[in-house]
């Protein structure tokens, strides 16, 4: 049984419709990260399963319980925000302890939790300190610390590492996912970030315009993405608008072989490192897939050289290639091929 059932819930606000319908399974210690650009529904979708906001249409079960009507104190539930939200006049151990001393707990009992705590988080010895006392990935941990101390059932968490710098969050990244494995709970995370989602999740569910778009794992939804905007919102792609006739397949007036030709025209992915470069006269292997064209461009950045090639009809594809691999120079005539299985068929 999900951990996390969410059946057909949207959200209108004031008649606008935030999310559309959706559905969403969250297994037991699932670690499931919503993904998408600014305004698409993530923090939305994390407040209805957090009980703050009521979906206006499906139903939300925990572990089989309907919850949908249930308050948040009620779900058993811990958030983590972006803005740590610490009490600031409380030490890092009232911090952690809390939602344990609201719940009347023994004192002994809150002591020992805070304690273990403190080890899980890397902590031990900051009890006593401030949060201002604190860096703020130190504060981050206190907070997870303190959304995990009631073993909530379900651990939502917004934008968790929005508010530091590069480096701090990716050693961040590693040890949130860390800790929910050590303590197995299950776990919603937002992110716009997708290094971050996929560094960390066990799935990742794209979302667009309050619709979810594809739910998968990091390598599904990059190498067999379904639509434009997840192809193109997860890594780099060229998107090449295909015609499909009674001759077969065209890319830029080239007929081109695809693995499966849809009835209609379509936008053919292709990722650049799934594309290699040919000098024009070389015969390719006659299983790939070939374009021609004229080198535009080559930038060397370091592990790799990243080209463009002008195929013509104002088409232009670029390619990562390995440094000591590009012999062409810009203005040379040039082929791309790519094994066809490796090009993605995707819808709007
Ligand atoms: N309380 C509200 N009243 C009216 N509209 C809202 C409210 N909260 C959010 N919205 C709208 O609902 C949509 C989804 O918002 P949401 O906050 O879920 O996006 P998000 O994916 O979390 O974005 P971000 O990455 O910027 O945090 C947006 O169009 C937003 O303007
Ligand atoms: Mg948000």
């Amino acid at each position: 049984m999900s951990s996390v059932s969410a059946q057909g819930i949207s959200k209108e606000y004031a008649g606008a419709l935030a999310l559309r319908p959706l559905d969403l399974e969250v297994g037991e210690g699932e670690f499931l990260t919503l993904l998408g650009p600014s305004g698409c529904g993530k923090t939305t979708t994390l407040r209805l399963l957090a009980g703050f906001l009521t979906p206006t249409q499906g139903r939300i079960l925990f572990g089989g319980e309907d919850v949908t009507r249930l308050p948040p104190q009620d779900r058993r539930i811990g958030m983590v925000f972006q803005d740590y939200a610490l009490f600031p006049h409380m030490s890092v151990a009232d911090n952690i302890g809390f939602g344990l001393v609201e719940q009347r707990r023994p004192k002994a009992e809150i002591a020992d939790r805070v304690a273990e705590l403190l080890q899980l988080v890397r902590l031990p010895g900051a009890g006593g300190r401030y949060p201002a006392e604190l860096s703020g990935g130190q504060q981050q941990r206190v907070a997870v610390a303190r959304a995990v101390a009631h073993s909530p059932r379900l651990l939502l968490m917004d934008e968790p590492l929005g508010a530091l710098d590069l480096k701090l969050r990716e050693a961040m990244q590693q040890e949130i996912r860390r800790i929910q494995k050590a303590l197995n709970i299950t776990t919603v995370y937002v992110t716009h970030d997708q290094l971050e989602a996929m560094a960390m999740s066990d799935r990742i569910a794209i979302m667009n315009h309050g619709r979810m778009e594809q739910i998968g794992t990091a390598s599904e939804i990059y190498e067999q993405p379904r639509t434009r905007f997840v192809a193109d919102f997860v890594g780099q792609i060229n998107l090449l608008s295909a015609k499909v006739g009674p001759e077969g397949v065209f890319v830029a007036g080239q007929k081109v072989r695809v693995d499966r030709t849809p009835e209609f025209d379509f936008t053919l992915g292709v990722r650049p490192e799934q594309m290699r470069l040919l000098p024009a006269g070389q015969l390719a292997p006659s299983d790939r897939s070939v374009l021609r064209g004229k080198l535009v461009a080559r930038h060397f950045v370091g592990n790799i050289t990243k080209i463009s090639v002008d195929l013509g009809a104002e088409t232009t594809v670029t390619l990562d290639c390995h440094p000591n691999d590009v012999i062409v120079e810009v203005g040379e005539a040039v082929q791309v091929a790519w094994l066809p299985d490796k090009a993605v068929t995707l819808v709007d």
